[in-house]
């Protein structure tokens, strides 16, 4: 198999080539580097400079490496600049993956691994999320990853292409601290931010019906993520029309209040947050139920927040060394 990882120089999708290769699998990225950093990619993996928007340069990647399967991460991923500009991202992320589903069927490419997100549940009244729970996507940005399910599926089924659509929770962490989130949209970058600017981290809101007031979320390691799309590739490769929705989290929740209290640990700076009014369309929880992905792949996360925190902070000091406290 050939691996054609869409977005492979970004945050997570560096991520992916990196398990992907590691596992032995090819794989080429193909990547227009609008957020994305060339360096990420590792040597011998080819780079293909290229839009998701741009059907012939797709189809020469094709079939120059002889791709015989996608994994798509490349999007606009930006809650906040998704309500204020709908038309972009849509035609970004909705046209993006029209065009490359349009050469994937031409190309004769047989499986496809879509990287959704939680953003498509909105604000789910439920303990732990499955994958069954009724989407209601609150903003653009999510509208385009449900959409984006629903079209996938449906090409998946009409024309024999094996798919995925990975539900990724909380994405945090780095495999190395040169492969770091560069982007400051997280709570962990975020909260970074503001110690090393020596300001208190940012509570919105510690009213909600939580045990300690402030909302609970389900954090991924990065790396977990990444070993995730291996296993959901390999077993679309072996399933001919195999079409899988999966929920990728630890089905644990933490709270803000928890994670800014173990960033303020491992970083060494102790400031104590402040608390600001709530931000609207903030749910109180999001934690996922983790139980079909182990069953269809086997796959359990192996790490925790604190090697999240810890990964992530390695990170951040190598782009700032003037935060770490020795
Ligand atoms: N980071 C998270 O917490 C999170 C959570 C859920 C889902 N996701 C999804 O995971 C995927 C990767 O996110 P990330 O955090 O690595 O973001 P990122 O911005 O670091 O990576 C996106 C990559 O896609 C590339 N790209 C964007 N638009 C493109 C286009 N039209 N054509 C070609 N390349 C394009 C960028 O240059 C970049 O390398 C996205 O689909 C995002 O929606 C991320």
């Amino acid at each position: 198999m050939t691996w054609l990882i869409t977005g492979g120089a970004g945050y997570i999708g560096a991520h992916v080539v990196r398990s992907m290769t590691e596992a032995g699998e090819q794989a080429v990225v193909y990547d227009d580097l609008s957020t994305g950093i060339a360096a990420r990619v590792p040597e011998g993996v080819p780079l293909v400079e290229g839009s998701t928007l741009d059907r012939a340069a797709l189809d020469r990647a094709i079939a120059e490496h002889g791709v015989t399967g996608v994994v798509h991460l490349a999007a606009k991923k930006q809650v906040g600049e998704s309500v204020e500009q709908p038309l972009r991202y849509y035609h970004e992320n909705m046209e993006g993956l029209r065009t490359l589903l349009e050469a994937v069927v031409e190309g004769g490419v047989g499986s496809f691994v879509f990287s959704s997100s939680a953003a498509v549940y909105g604000m789910p009244d439920v303990d732990l999320v499955t994958e069954d729970t009724p989407c209601a996507p609150m903003n653009p940005y999510g509208e385009t990853k449900l959409a984006g399910e629903w079209l996938v599926r449906a090409v998946g089924h009409t024309h024999g292409l094996a798919t995925a659509s990975l539900r990724y929770f909380n994405v945090a962490g780095a495999a190395a601290p040169e492969l770091a989130d560069t982007g400051v949209f997280n709570i962990v970058p975020m909260v970074f931010e503001r110690l090393t600017a020596g300001e208190p981290p940012r509570i919105f809101g510690d009213d909600y019906a939580t045990p300690d007031g402030t909302c609970v979320r389900d954090y991924i390691h990065v790396s977990d993520l990444a070993d995730a799309h291996v296993v959901a590739a390999r077993k679309l490769a072996q399933s001919p029309g195999k079409d899988l929705t999966l929920n990728i989290g630890r089905g644990e929740g933490v709270s803000v209040r928890e994670m800014i209290d173990l960033i303020n640990e491992i970083t060494g700076y102790g400031i104590a947050p402040q608390v600001d009014p709530r931000r609207p369309g903030d749910p109180a929880r999001v934690v996922a139920a983790a139980d079909r992905i182990s069953a269809e792949l086997g796959w359990k996360a192996r790490h925790d927040v604190r090697d999240m925190v810890t990964s992530a902070w390695a990170g951040w000091v190598r782009l700032h060394p003037e935060a770490a406290r020795s």
